[in-house]
């Protein structure tokens, strides 16, 4: 796709450069000054300056190593990102011959319009600390999750060195003009699936072009999931999508890693992959019967394993086994469109595996992340279950925020088709407005996309069935814009939980908080410079994903990403994309983060069963393995084997008719014994039936 026919796409609103309008989610004029207390957030300027001095090399060269440090425990940083292009150098020399320390030189990027940056090499050790690698973010207002302030960021060799007024900015620095735009934390997307092998076919966005289109809408960051095959091993999963991902990711990527089936071994990879390399979140399937679904007792098992780890289970909440049931007799009686999937998979099934995962997880006290919340009734179970105190969380998928399931209603097979994903788009038009006011409370805390795409040609792997329909859609770029329309623009949310569901709240759970989700001194530079007066209009034809089907085509959206700048480079300068593959980093994961795990111990301790203390009993016991005696013994015996609870005969060898002869296998006590004729009275006391008895 051509930028040029990008930017067609934009229609600029600004309508006077030098007097921002603060809409949306601003109102329309500079909001007053408030002081904290007033609001959950505060409108606090100068409340959070860090008028950190000018760093001295030292300094610069300690955070540059300590860097470097943890990207080499990770085995992290690919070769191509650290090439040089002829062009690069070049750049670099200009840009160093211009600098001249002690006198702050304005080179200003005036929006939409490029000046100055080129793409420079990804963080390169030998340019660390020098001119190029520093960036000032002039004259926007910073959003964080808590608070709001007019600041100006400067950022240095990848990470934020300074939020406040009146800095102190070394001579040569570039310039980003963010007058009336909002600097946020880059976007973190919690669950995608690029380039995933998956129903016979691999999903067509891959690290390259997925986490390209990422940036391009404002995320700096992706968590995927390497997902192994049944039987095969999760640590070699783990290194066969590093290796797919590390040559190409353009952003900062983590791992999840699936539990698809269950044995001791898989609990031991799982400490292997925690304690060496950077995982501390497992996913575990209910659904997809016969390839990843997990039954309870290898759930429980899994839930166990990530809670010694202090790992964070995740969840896709779907019943199965009602799946697999519901589609067979739903294409039995002729229905093979698109509409079968979303028929085969109601709401109920999906609340109820969402129950199903609180209650097993809470059974060994392990918190449980639900993936893809897609329906009210999901939500309303996650809720319920945040209420009473469980360690539950819940994430939204953009689709659903964005988009419904009347889709699969429609006539034109390859568009029902290409809202196919599971679980489904609900067919309730109220699901994305109810889904958005729980982001706002606090009921769901993180947004993904589920990004796993298919082309046409792919989806039609399912033209007869869809059962067969590649399961999957597009979000990834869009997930920002679409959130800040739906979510902002509409009222429901203000910027900071904007940020907070967007960035702030992934990089809590996920342990990677505040170096990701936050602008303050010592995060990474992964900001985005939202323009909230500019518009644009989704649509494949302009996304830079590779699919060839956009679930939100024609949704015009207020909200771009005039710069994208990813560990302190800008990737994105009006909706130029300059990226390499590659230049991205593998982000490790710390177990046992105190956001999540911080309150398990002490709910353990506070919801340890107590044991009642009193005197022993000192009665008779009855002696189970005695020798029977006689044939009504006998039979007792032989039912007691079958663990039926009973008391045993009575003294004469009768039955104990204190106990129930009921059993959940339908049995019963007397099932054993040999038929007694039945004795027919004439004249029963109270009168007569039509039944027997003995
Ligand atoms: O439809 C979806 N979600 N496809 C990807 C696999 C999964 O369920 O996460
Ligand atoms: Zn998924």
């Amino acid at each position: 796709m051509s930028s040029g026919s990008r930017r067609a796409s934009r229609h600029q609103q600004e309508k006077d450069d030098d007097a921002p309008q603060w809409i949306p989610g601003l109102g329309s004029d500079k909001p007053k000054p408030r002081t904290l207390g007033t609001s959950f957030f505060g409108y606090v300027p100068d409340a959070f300056v860090e008028k950190t001095p000018y760093l001295p090399s030292e300094r610069t060269a300690d955070s540059a190593k300590k860097q470097a440090e943890l990207e080499k425990s990770a085995g992290q940083r690919s070769e191509s990102a650290s090439e040089i292009s002829e062009q690069d150098a070049t750049a670099q020399r200009d840009m160093d011959a211009s600098s001249d320390e002690g006198v702050v030189t304005e080179e200003v990027i005036v929006p939409r319009r490029v000046v100055g940056i080129a793409a420079e090499p990804w963080n390169t050790d030998a340019l660390d600390g020098s001119a190029q690698n520093r960036l000032l973010i002039k004259g926007g207002r910073v959003v964080n999750d808590d608070m709001m302030q007019d600041a100006d960021v400067y950022i240095e060799d990848g990470v934020i060195k300074q939020v406040g007024q009146n800095l102190h900015i070394p001579g040569g620095t570039k310039v980003v003009e963010a007058k009336g735009r909002l600097v946020m934390p880059g976007g973190i997307d919690t669950h995608t699936h690029m380039q995933l092998p998956f129903m016979g076919t691999f999903a067509v966005d891959d690290f390259y072009t997925g986490t390209r289109a990422a940036l391009a809408g404002g995320t700096t960051m992706i968590m995927d999931f390497a997902l192994p095959q049944r039987g095969e091993s999760l640590v070699e999963a783990y290194h066969r999508w590093r290796a797919w991902a590390d040559p190409k990711v353009c952003c900062d990527y983590a791992l999840h890693v699936g539990v698809t089936w269950w044995s001791p071994k898989v609990a031991e990879e799982m400490r292997e992959l925690t304690d060496d390399h950077g995982i501390n979140s497992f996913k575990m399937f209910m659904a997809y019967k016969d390839t990843w679904q997990l039954g309870d007792s290898d759930l429980l098992e899994s839930f166990k394993s990530c809670k010694e780890l202090g790992a964070l289970a995740q969840v896709h909440a779907e019943n199965g086994d009602a799946i697999k049931e519901n589609s067979k007799k739903l294409l039995s009686m002729g229905i093979t469109g698109p509409e079968g999937h979303e028929m085969s998979r109601p709401e109920e099934v999906e609340a109820e595996a969402t129950n199903r995962a609180c209650v097993l997880a809470n059974q060994v006290g392990c918190p449980v992340y639900i993936c893809n919340v897609m329906s009210k009734s999901a939500a309303a179970v996650i809720g319920e279950n945040l209420r009473k105190g469980k360690l539950v969380y819940g994430e939204a998928v953009v689709a659903a925020l964005g988009t419904d399931g009347s889709h699969y209603y429609n006539t034109c097979w390859q568009h029902a088709a290409g809202h196919v994903m599971s679980p489904p788009l609900r067919n309730d038009p109220r699901t994305p407005s109810l889904l958005l006011e729980l982001l706002n409370v606090g009921d769901l805390q993180a947004t993904g996309t589920d990004n796993c795409t298919f082309s046409a040609s792919q989806k039609a792997l399912g033209k007869d069935d869809f059962t067969k329909i590649p399961n999957g859609v597009n979000g990834v770029e869009d997930r920002m814009a679409v959130i800040w329309e739906k979510g902002v623009v509409s009222g429901k949310m203000d910027p900071c939980r904007f940020v907070a569901v967007t960035s702030s709240n992934a990089a809590k759970i996920f342990n990677i908080y505040p170096k990701k989700g936050r602008i303050a001194v010592g995060s990474d530079a992964d900001i985005v410079v939202w323009n909230p007066n500019a518009t644009r209009v989704i649509s494949a034809k302009t996304h830079h994903q590779a699919v060839d089907f956009n679930i939100f085509e024609g949704m015009e959206v207020h909200g771009i990403a005039d710069y994208v700048i990813c560990h302190g480079r800008v990737v994105v300068e009006e909706g130029e994309l300059r990226v390499q593959s590659g230049m991205g980093k593998f982000v490790p994961t710390p177990a046992f983060c105190p956001y999540v795990y911080g309150r398990v111990e002490d709910r353990d301790r506070a919801l340890a069963p107590q044991k009642v203390e009193r005197a022993p009993y000192d009665g008779p016991v009855v002696q189970l393995n005695s020798q029977p005696q006689g044939a009504v013994t006998e039979h007792i015996t032989a039912v007691q084997q079958e663990n039926f609870y009973t008391r045993g005969p009575t003294r004469s060898g009768g039955v104990n008719l204190h106990d129930s002869s009921f059993h959940v296998s339908g049995a019963q006590l007397n099932d054993k014994s040999p038929k007694r004729p039945s004795v027919k009275v004439n004249n029963p006391p109270g009168g007569k039936t039509s039944g027997s008895f003995w």
